[in-house]
Protein backbone atom coordinates (compact mmCIF):
# COMPACT_ATOMS: atom_id res chain seq x y z
CA UNK A 1 0.00 0.00 0.00
CA UNK A 2 1.35 3.32 -1.05
CA UNK A 3 1.92 6.21 2.05
CA UNK A 4 0.55 9.34 1.87
CA UNK A 5 4.36 10.98 1.27
CA UNK A 6 4.23 9.29 -1.98
CA UNK A 7 0.47 9.68 -3.22
CA UNK A 8 1.40 13.42 -2.53
CA UNK A 9 4.43 12.86 -4.39
CA UNK A 10 2.62 11.46 -6.94
CA UNK A 11 0.15 14.27 -7.43
CA UNK A 12 2.49 16.95 -7.16
CA UNK A 13 4.69 14.89 -10.64
CA UNK A 14 0.94 14.99 -11.99
CA UNK A 15 0.73 18.45 -11.74
CA UNK A 16 4.34 19.45 -12.76
CA UNK A 17 3.46 16.89 -15.71
CA UNK A 18 0.28 18.90 -16.62
CA UNK A 19 2.06 22.08 -16.66
CA UNK A 20 4.66 21.35 -18.57
CA UNK A 21 2.38 19.90 -21.77
CA UNK A 22 0.63 22.79 -21.01
CA UNK A 23 3.98 25.04 -21.63
CA UNK A 24 5.30 22.90 -24.29
CA UNK A 25 2.50 21.83 -26.91
CA UNK A 26 2.35 25.23 -28.06
CA UNK A 27 6.02 25.26 -28.25
CA UNK A 28 6.08 21.71 -30.21
CA UNK A 29 3.34 23.27 -32.53
CA UNK A 30 5.57 26.20 -33.69
CA UNK A 31 8.64 23.62 -33.95
CA UNK A 32 6.51 21.17 -36.31
CA UNK A 33 5.08 23.74 -38.15
CA UNK A 34 8.78 25.15 -38.75
CA UNK A 35 9.94 22.05 -40.11
CA UNK A 36 10.80 22.27 -44.13
CA UNK A 37 9.45 19.45 -45.63
CA UNK A 38 11.95 16.67 -46.83
CA UNK A 39 10.34 16.88 -50.32
CA UNK A 40 8.95 20.17 -51.95
CA UNK A 41 7.93 21.79 -54.80
CA UNK A 42 9.01 25.50 -55.69
CA UNK A 43 5.49 25.94 -56.78
CA UNK A 44 3.82 25.22 -53.44
CA UNK A 45 5.78 27.01 -51.67
CA UNK A 46 4.53 29.65 -49.39
CA UNK A 47 1.82 32.21 -50.97
CA UNK A 48 1.72 33.84 -53.95
CA UNK A 49 1.99 37.65 -54.18
CA UNK A 50 0.66 39.11 -57.56
CA UNK A 51 1.74 42.78 -56.31
CA UNK A 52 -1.42 44.56 -57.52
CA UNK A 53 -1.33 42.71 -61.39
CA UNK A 54 -3.88 39.48 -62.31
CA UNK A 55 -3.26 36.34 -60.69
CA UNK A 56 -3.77 35.02 -64.90
CA UNK A 57 -2.74 37.88 -67.30
CA UNK A 58 -1.86 35.84 -71.00
CA UNK A 59 -0.31 32.96 -69.97
CA UNK A 60 2.56 30.81 -71.33
CA UNK A 61 -0.01 27.70 -71.81
CA UNK A 62 1.45 24.95 -69.08
CA UNK A 63 5.44 25.97 -70.08
CA UNK A 64 7.59 23.12 -67.93
CA UNK A 65 11.05 24.97 -66.52
CA UNK A 66 12.99 22.03 -68.68
CA UNK A 67 11.61 23.21 -71.50
CA UNK A 68 13.10 26.89 -71.76
CA UNK A 69 16.29 25.33 -72.30
CA UNK A 70 19.51 27.16 -74.61
CA UNK A 71 19.84 26.58 -78.28
CA UNK A 72 19.33 22.89 -78.36
CA UNK A 73 21.34 22.93 -82.23
CA UNK A 74 24.66 24.44 -83.12
CA UNK A 75 28.50 23.61 -82.88
CA UNK A 76 29.30 25.96 -79.35
CA UNK A 77 31.97 28.59 -80.33
CA UNK A 78 33.29 27.88 -76.46
CA UNK A 79 33.21 24.30 -75.02
CA UNK A 80 34.62 23.37 -72.04
CA UNK A 81 34.46 20.45 -69.62
CA UNK A 82 34.33 20.12 -65.87
CA UNK A 83 35.29 17.48 -63.69
CA UNK A 84 33.90 18.36 -60.01
CA UNK A 85 36.29 16.60 -57.29
CA UNK A 86 36.28 16.58 -53.37
CA UNK A 87 39.95 17.20 -53.04
CA UNK A 88 42.80 18.50 -51.68
CA UNK A 89 44.64 21.65 -53.44
CA UNK A 90 47.10 23.70 -53.11
CA UNK A 91 46.16 27.86 -52.22
CA UNK A 92 49.74 29.15 -53.66
CA UNK A 93 51.12 31.57 -50.65
CA UNK A 94 49.07 29.77 -48.15
CA UNK A 95 49.28 25.97 -48.58
CA UNK A 96 47.13 23.11 -49.13
CA UNK A 97 43.60 23.33 -47.95
CA UNK A 98 40.38 20.61 -48.18
CA UNK A 99 37.75 21.55 -50.16
CA UNK A 100 36.33 21.27 -53.84
CA UNK A 101 38.10 21.51 -57.66
CA UNK A 102 37.10 22.18 -61.10
CA UNK A 103 39.67 20.02 -63.18
CA UNK A 104 41.88 19.92 -59.98
CA UNK A 105 41.41 23.38 -59.65
CA UNK A 106 39.62 26.39 -57.25
CA UNK A 107 38.59 28.73 -58.85
CA UNK A 108 37.97 26.31 -61.55
CA UNK A 109 39.44 27.26 -65.27
CA UNK A 110 37.97 30.93 -66.91
CA UNK A 111 35.65 30.89 -69.05
CA UNK A 112 35.79 33.19 -71.85
CA UNK A 113 33.23 33.64 -74.82
CA UNK A 114 32.90 36.73 -77.23
CA UNK A 115 29.50 38.29 -77.16
CA UNK A 116 26.77 36.29 -79.07
CA UNK A 117 29.16 32.79 -78.66
CA UNK A 118 27.14 29.79 -77.84
CA UNK A 119 28.96 28.81 -74.73
CA UNK A 120 28.43 24.85 -73.87
CA UNK A 121 29.98 23.11 -70.01
CA UNK A 122 29.87 20.09 -69.90
CA UNK A 123 29.84 19.41 -65.89
CA UNK A 124 30.91 15.76 -64.79
CA UNK A 125 30.52 15.28 -61.14
CA UNK A 126 33.81 12.79 -60.09
CA UNK A 127 32.67 12.48 -56.55
CA UNK A 128 31.32 15.49 -54.87
CA UNK A 129 28.65 13.25 -52.60
CA UNK A 130 25.61 15.89 -52.40
CA UNK A 131 25.31 15.89 -55.70
CA UNK A 132 26.46 19.67 -57.57
CA UNK A 133 25.09 21.99 -60.45
CA UNK A 134 26.71 25.42 -61.92
CA UNK A 135 24.98 28.73 -61.91
CA UNK A 136 26.21 31.32 -64.22
CA UNK A 137 26.03 34.96 -61.79
CA UNK A 138 24.83 37.51 -63.54
CA UNK A 139 24.28 36.04 -67.07
CA UNK A 140 20.61 35.87 -67.94
CA UNK A 141 20.54 32.75 -69.03
CA UNK A 142 17.12 30.05 -70.28
CA UNK A 143 15.61 29.23 -67.30
CA UNK A 144 16.58 25.69 -67.60
CA UNK A 145 20.41 26.61 -67.84
CA UNK A 146 20.64 28.45 -64.26
CA UNK A 147 21.60 25.76 -62.30
CA UNK A 148 19.64 26.03 -59.25
CA UNK A 149 19.02 22.43 -57.98
CA UNK A 150 15.20 21.18 -57.29
CA UNK A 151 14.35 24.27 -59.03
CA UNK A 152 15.74 24.13 -62.37
CA UNK A 153 17.50 21.05 -62.69
CA UNK A 154 17.72 17.97 -60.24
CA UNK A 155 21.64 17.88 -58.67
CA UNK A 156 23.90 15.96 -60.64
CA UNK A 157 25.31 13.06 -58.60
CA UNK A 158 28.61 11.54 -58.25
CA UNK A 159 29.44 9.76 -61.48
CA UNK A 160 26.58 11.74 -63.44
CA UNK A 161 26.95 14.74 -65.79
CA UNK A 162 25.21 17.81 -66.92
CA UNK A 163 25.34 19.97 -70.09
CA UNK A 164 24.38 23.61 -70.11
CA UNK A 165 24.27 25.69 -73.01
CA UNK A 166 23.58 29.23 -73.84
CA UNK A 167 24.38 32.13 -75.69
CA UNK A 168 26.33 34.46 -73.80
CA UNK A 169 24.26 37.84 -75.18
CA UNK A 170 25.39 40.49 -73.14
CA UNK A 171 29.32 41.61 -72.44
CA UNK A 172 30.55 41.55 -68.95
CA UNK A 173 32.08 40.08 -65.56
CA UNK A 174 30.65 37.19 -64.35
CA UNK A 175 31.52 34.31 -62.42
CA UNK A 176 29.46 30.67 -62.10
CA UNK A 177 28.98 28.64 -58.93
CA UNK A 178 27.69 25.33 -57.46
CA UNK A 179 23.98 25.96 -56.54
CA UNK A 180 23.61 22.72 -54.65
CA UNK A 181 24.44 22.74 -50.72
CA UNK A 182 26.25 26.28 -52.00
CA UNK A 183 26.92 27.60 -49.10
CA UNK A 184 29.45 25.31 -48.48
CA UNK A 185 30.42 24.03 -51.85
CA UNK A 186 31.36 27.53 -52.88
CA UNK A 187 33.36 28.29 -50.30
CA UNK A 188 35.48 25.39 -50.16
CA UNK A 189 35.77 26.02 -54.26
CA UNK A 190 33.52 24.75 -56.01
CA UNK A 191 33.41 28.60 -58.36
CA UNK A 192 35.18 29.84 -61.44
CA UNK A 193 35.53 33.10 -63.86
CA UNK A 194 33.34 34.07 -66.65
CA UNK A 195 34.14 37.09 -68.89
CA UNK A 196 32.14 37.97 -72.07
CA UNK A 197 33.91 40.18 -73.97
CA UNK A 198 36.70 39.94 -73.12
CA UNK A 199 39.56 43.04 -73.67
CA UNK A 200 43.45 43.06 -74.70
CA UNK A 201 43.46 45.13 -71.03
CA UNK A 202 41.92 42.78 -68.76
CA UNK A 203 43.22 41.93 -65.43
CA UNK A 204 40.94 39.79 -63.34
CA UNK A 205 40.63 40.04 -59.49
CA UNK A 206 38.10 37.24 -58.27
CA UNK A 207 38.55 37.30 -54.43
CA UNK A 208 37.63 34.29 -52.61
CA UNK A 209 38.14 33.53 -48.88
CA UNK A 210 38.81 29.47 -48.17
CA UNK A 211 38.73 28.85 -44.63
CA UNK A 212 39.85 32.48 -43.30
CA UNK A 213 42.60 33.10 -45.94
CA UNK A 214 41.26 35.34 -48.41
CA UNK A 215 42.94 34.96 -51.79
CA UNK A 216 43.03 36.31 -55.32
CA UNK A 217 42.72 34.64 -57.98
CA UNK A 218 43.12 31.80 -55.70
CA UNK A 219 46.56 32.62 -54.29
CA UNK A 220 47.17 34.36 -51.19
CA UNK A 221 49.24 37.50 -49.97
CA UNK A 222 50.67 40.09 -52.89
CA UNK A 223 50.16 38.84 -56.10
CA UNK A 224 51.52 40.26 -58.77
CA UNK A 225 50.25 40.64 -62.21
CA UNK A 226 52.31 42.21 -65.88
CA UNK A 227 50.93 45.69 -66.75
CA UNK A 228 48.80 44.88 -70.10
CA UNK A 229 49.40 48.08 -71.12
CA UNK A 230 49.09 51.69 -70.29
CA UNK A 231 45.85 51.19 -68.58
CA UNK A 232 44.20 48.42 -67.16
CA UNK A 233 40.65 47.06 -66.86
CA UNK A 234 39.92 45.13 -63.49
CA UNK A 235 37.41 43.00 -63.19
CA UNK A 236 36.89 42.46 -59.48
CA UNK A 237 34.44 39.77 -58.52
CA UNK A 238 33.57 39.36 -54.85
CA UNK A 239 32.51 35.53 -54.68
CA UNK A 240 32.46 35.36 -50.48
CA UNK A 241 29.39 36.28 -48.32
CA UNK A 242 30.16 39.69 -47.11
CA UNK A 243 31.07 42.85 -48.95
CA UNK A 244 34.47 43.72 -49.62
CA UNK A 245 35.58 47.76 -50.33
CA UNK A 246 38.46 47.75 -53.03
CA UNK A 247 40.88 50.79 -53.77
CA UNK A 248 43.88 51.80 -55.87
CA UNK A 249 47.03 52.58 -54.02
CA UNK A 250 49.02 55.28 -56.51
CA UNK A 251 46.60 56.32 -59.29
CA UNK A 252 43.09 57.73 -59.74
CA UNK A 253 40.91 55.06 -61.29
CA UNK A 254 37.21 55.26 -63.24
CA UNK A 255 34.59 52.73 -62.67
CA UNK A 256 33.87 51.47 -65.81
CA UNK A 257 31.16 48.57 -64.87
CA UNK A 258 28.86 47.21 -62.31
CA UNK A 259 27.97 43.73 -62.43
CA UNK A 260 28.62 43.15 -65.98
CA UNK A 261 26.45 46.69 -67.39
CA UNK A 262 29.09 49.58 -68.16
CA UNK A 263 28.71 53.03 -66.39
CA UNK A 264 27.68 56.05 -68.97
CA UNK A 265 29.89 58.18 -68.16
CA UNK A 266 32.57 57.34 -65.55
CA UNK A 267 34.72 60.30 -63.87
CA UNK A 268 38.14 59.81 -62.02
CA UNK A 269 37.81 58.83 -58.72
CA UNK A 270 40.24 59.77 -55.89
CA UNK A 271 41.01 58.87 -52.75
CA UNK A 272 38.12 56.44 -52.49
CA UNK A 273 37.03 53.42 -51.94
CA UNK A 274 34.63 51.19 -54.18
CA UNK A 275 32.13 48.31 -52.30
CA UNK A 276 31.97 45.65 -54.69
CA UNK A 277 28.99 43.43 -53.07
CA UNK A 278 29.10 39.68 -52.40
CA UNK A 279 28.58 38.35 -55.51
CA UNK A 280 28.91 41.52 -57.04
CA UNK A 281 31.53 42.33 -59.98
CA UNK A 282 33.20 46.30 -60.61
CA UNK A 283 35.26 46.87 -63.48
CA UNK A 284 38.09 49.39 -62.71
CA UNK A 285 40.35 51.19 -65.61
CA UNK A 286 43.56 51.85 -64.00
CA UNK A 287 46.31 53.74 -65.14
CA UNK A 288 49.52 51.45 -64.65
CA UNK A 289 52.70 53.08 -66.55
CA UNK A 290 53.97 52.82 -62.96
CA UNK A 291 53.37 50.22 -60.55
CA UNK A 292 49.90 50.09 -59.06
CA UNK A 293 47.91 48.24 -55.70
CA UNK A 294 44.75 46.90 -55.56
CA UNK A 295 43.40 47.11 -52.19
CA UNK A 296 41.58 44.23 -51.48
CA UNK A 297 39.32 44.60 -47.95
CA UNK A 298 42.63 45.58 -46.57
CA UNK A 299 44.10 42.33 -45.56
CA UNK A 300 47.39 40.70 -46.68
CA UNK A 301 45.90 39.67 -50.12
CA UNK A 302 46.87 42.57 -52.62
CA UNK A 303 47.20 42.82 -56.29
CA UNK A 304 49.89 44.50 -57.55
CA UNK A 305 49.67 45.67 -61.46
CA UNK A 306 53.08 46.47 -62.92
CA UNK A 307 56.82 45.89 -62.21
CA UNK A 308 58.53 47.42 -59.22
CA UNK A 309 57.49 48.89 -55.61
CA UNK A 310 53.50 49.83 -55.66
CA UNK A 311 52.95 51.99 -53.03
CA UNK A 312 51.00 50.55 -50.28
CA UNK A 313 47.79 52.41 -48.39
CA UNK A 314 44.74 51.92 -46.30
CA UNK A 315 41.14 51.68 -46.84
CA UNK A 316 39.90 55.26 -48.12
CA UNK A 317 37.02 56.44 -46.02
CA UNK A 318 35.14 57.49 -48.70
CA UNK A 319 32.84 55.67 -50.55
CA UNK A 320 31.85 55.96 -54.76
CA UNK A 321 28.35 56.18 -54.53
CA UNK A 322 26.85 54.43 -57.45
CA UNK A 323 23.25 56.72 -56.95
CA UNK A 324 25.29 59.74 -57.93
CA UNK A 325 28.24 58.36 -60.16
CA UNK A 326 28.25 58.96 -64.07
CA UNK A 327 25.66 60.45 -65.78
CA UNK A 328 22.02 59.66 -66.43
CA UNK A 329 20.61 58.34 -69.42
CA UNK A 330 17.18 56.58 -70.49
CA UNK A 331 16.47 53.73 -68.60
CA UNK A 332 14.31 52.08 -71.09
CA UNK A 333 11.88 51.12 -69.21
CA UNK A 334 8.87 53.37 -67.23
CA UNK A 335 8.41 52.48 -63.49
CA UNK A 336 5.93 54.96 -63.08
CA UNK A 337 3.34 52.43 -65.06
CA UNK A 338 4.40 49.38 -63.09
CA UNK A 339 2.53 46.65 -63.64
CA UNK A 340 3.42 44.83 -60.31
CA UNK A 341 4.78 46.48 -57.03
CA UNK A 342 5.98 44.20 -54.83
CA UNK A 343 7.87 44.71 -51.33
CA UNK A 344 10.44 42.36 -50.42
CA UNK A 345 10.94 43.08 -46.48
CA UNK A 346 13.42 41.49 -44.82
CA UNK A 347 13.10 40.94 -40.94
CA UNK A 348 14.47 38.90 -38.47
CA UNK A 349 12.46 37.30 -34.99
CA UNK A 350 12.77 34.80 -32.82
CA UNK A 351 11.14 30.92 -33.62
CA UNK A 352 11.75 27.93 -35.03
CA UNK A 353 13.27 27.07 -38.39
CA UNK A 354 13.08 23.56 -39.40
CA UNK A 355 12.91 22.63 -36.04
CA UNK A 356 15.83 25.00 -34.65
CA UNK A 357 15.37 27.62 -32.39
CA UNK A 358 17.14 30.72 -32.89
CA UNK A 359 17.03 34.39 -34.23
CA UNK A 360 15.60 33.85 -38.01
CA UNK A 361 15.10 35.92 -41.05
CA UNK A 362 11.73 36.88 -42.11
CA UNK A 363 10.40 37.98 -45.49
CA UNK A 364 7.10 39.95 -45.45
CA UNK A 365 6.92 38.95 -42.11
CA UNK A 366 7.26 34.98 -42.94
CA UNK A 367 9.48 32.39 -42.63
CA UNK A 368 10.33 30.02 -45.07
CA UNK A 369 9.33 27.82 -46.87
CA UNK A 370 5.90 29.74 -46.19
CA UNK A 371 7.07 33.14 -47.52
CA UNK A 372 5.88 34.96 -50.98
CA UNK A 373 6.10 33.49 -54.35
CA UNK A 374 6.69 36.71 -56.33
CA UNK A 375 3.97 36.43 -59.55
CA UNK A 376 4.37 38.07 -62.97
CA UNK A 377 3.98 37.59 -66.68
CA UNK A 378 6.19 38.25 -69.55
CA UNK A 379 6.49 41.95 -70.73
CA UNK A 380 5.52 42.99 -66.92
CA UNK A 381 7.41 46.61 -65.40
CA UNK A 382 8.10 45.36 -62.07
CA UNK A 383 8.83 47.27 -58.93
CA UNK A 384 10.03 46.16 -55.82
CA UNK A 385 10.89 47.72 -52.94
CA UNK A 386 13.55 45.87 -50.52
CA UNK A 387 13.65 47.43 -46.91
CA UNK A 388 16.25 45.50 -44.56
CA UNK A 389 15.52 45.73 -41.03
CA UNK A 390 17.08 42.75 -39.80
CA UNK A 391 20.64 44.37 -38.24
CA UNK A 392 22.33 42.96 -40.63
CA UNK A 393 23.76 43.78 -44.48
CA UNK A 394 22.09 41.36 -47.13
CA UNK A 395 23.39 41.38 -50.73
CA UNK A 396 20.30 40.25 -52.65
CA UNK A 397 20.72 38.98 -56.01
CA UNK A 398 17.44 38.50 -58.43
CA UNK A 399 18.48 35.46 -61.00
CA UNK A 400 17.32 35.89 -64.66
CA UNK A 401 17.30 39.75 -64.41
CA UNK A 402 18.73 42.77 -64.06
CA UNK A 403 17.39 45.69 -61.80
CA UNK A 404 17.95 49.10 -62.01
CA UNK A 405 18.08 51.14 -58.47
CA UNK A 406 15.36 53.82 -58.64
CA UNK A 407 16.07 55.05 -54.92
CA UNK A 408 17.89 54.52 -51.57
CA UNK A 409 16.07 55.55 -49.16
CA UNK A 410 13.74 57.90 -50.46
CA UNK A 411 16.58 59.56 -52.15
CA UNK A 412 16.48 59.33 -55.83
CA UNK A 413 18.98 57.79 -58.48
CA UNK A 414 20.83 60.37 -60.40
CA UNK A 415 23.77 58.99 -61.81
CA UNK A 416 24.49 56.93 -64.71
CA UNK A 417 21.23 53.71 -65.00
CA UNK A 418 22.84 51.36 -61.81
CA UNK A 419 21.68 48.27 -63.42
CA UNK A 420 22.74 45.20 -60.81
CA UNK A 421 22.12 41.46 -59.77
CA UNK A 422 23.67 41.73 -56.09
CA UNK A 423 23.01 44.85 -54.18
CA UNK A 424 24.12 45.55 -51.02
CA UNK A 425 20.98 46.40 -48.74
CA UNK A 426 22.38 47.66 -46.02
CA UNK A 427 20.70 47.32 -42.07
CA UNK A 428 17.75 49.66 -42.28
CA UNK A 429 18.52 50.66 -45.67
CA UNK A 430 15.81 50.91 -48.42
CA UNK A 431 15.90 50.29 -51.85
CA UNK A 432 13.66 50.76 -54.69
CA UNK A 433 14.38 48.75 -57.61
CA UNK A 434 12.18 48.05 -61.12
CA UNK A 435 13.05 45.64 -64.02
CA UNK A 436 11.45 44.44 -66.99
CA UNK A 437 9.83 40.58 -66.73
CA UNK A 438 11.40 39.47 -70.29
CA UNK A 439 13.13 35.96 -69.28
CA UNK A 440 10.15 33.40 -68.14
CA UNK A 441 10.79 30.83 -65.77
CA UNK A 442 10.78 30.83 -61.86
CA UNK A 443 14.07 32.17 -60.64
CA UNK A 444 15.67 32.50 -57.32
CA UNK A 445 15.60 35.41 -55.51
CA UNK A 446 17.59 35.28 -52.17
CA UNK A 447 20.85 36.75 -49.91
CA UNK A 448 23.93 36.21 -51.59
CA UNK A 449 25.53 36.08 -47.92
CA UNK A 450 24.95 31.96 -48.57
CA UNK A 451 24.77 31.02 -45.16
CA UNK A 452 21.81 33.19 -44.95
CA UNK A 453 20.24 31.71 -47.83
CA UNK A 454 20.45 28.50 -46.16
CA UNK A 455 18.91 29.77 -43.03
CA UNK A 456 16.14 30.84 -45.29
CA UNK A 457 16.68 33.72 -46.72
CA UNK A 458 15.00 32.80 -50.09
CA UNK A 459 12.08 33.43 -52.15
CA UNK A 460 11.47 32.70 -55.76
CA UNK A 461 10.08 34.86 -58.43
CA UNK A 462 7.80 33.33 -60.81
CA UNK A 463 6.24 33.64 -64.20
CA UNK A 464 2.33 32.60 -64.82
CA UNK A 465 1.91 29.85 -66.62
CA UNK A 466 5.66 28.24 -65.71
CA UNK A 467 5.71 25.11 -63.70
CA UNK A 468 8.06 22.76 -62.53
CA UNK A 469 8.25 18.78 -61.94
CA UNK A 470 11.15 19.37 -59.65
CA UNK A 471 11.34 19.25 -56.23
CA UNK A 472 13.38 20.55 -53.45
CA UNK A 473 14.79 17.89 -51.05
CA UNK A 474 13.33 14.86 -52.91
CA UNK A 475 14.89 11.71 -54.51
CA UNK A 476 18.11 13.99 -55.75
CA UNK A 477 18.31 15.16 -52.56
CA UNK A 478 18.23 19.18 -54.10
CA UNK A 479 19.40 21.36 -51.46
CA UNK A 480 20.11 24.67 -53.92
CA UNK A 481 21.46 26.88 -50.77
CU1 LIG B 1 25.28 33.42 -57.17
CU2 LIG B 1 21.47 32.08 -56.41
O1 LIG B 1 23.41 32.72 -56.81
CU1 LIG C 1 21.69 37.92 -45.88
Amino acid sequence: MPSATTLAGRRRLAVALVAAVAVLAPLGFFWQGSLVPGDLSPMAMGYADYGGGPASAHVHHGTEVGQLTGPAEGTPDVAVDLVAREERFDVPGRGPVDGFTLNHTSPGPRIVAEQGDLVQVTLHNENVADGITLHWHGVDVPNAEDGVAGVTQDAVAPGKSHVYRFVAEDAGTYWYHSHQASHEQVQKGLYGVLVVKPTASDVIAAVHTYDKIRTVNGEYGERRVKAPGPTARVRLINTDNGPMAAWVDGAPYKVLAVDGTDVNGPTEVRGKAVLVTAGGRIDLEVPTTTAVRIGLGGGPTTLVIGDGDAPAGAEPRERVDLLTYGSPKPLGLDPASADRVFRYDIGRRIGFFDGKPGMWWTINGHQYPNVPMFVVSEGDVVRMRIRNTSGQVHPMHLHGHHVVVLSRDGVKATGSPWWTDSLNVEDKETYEVAFVADNPGIWMDHCHNLPHAAQGLVTHLMYTGVTTKLHLGGAAGNQPE
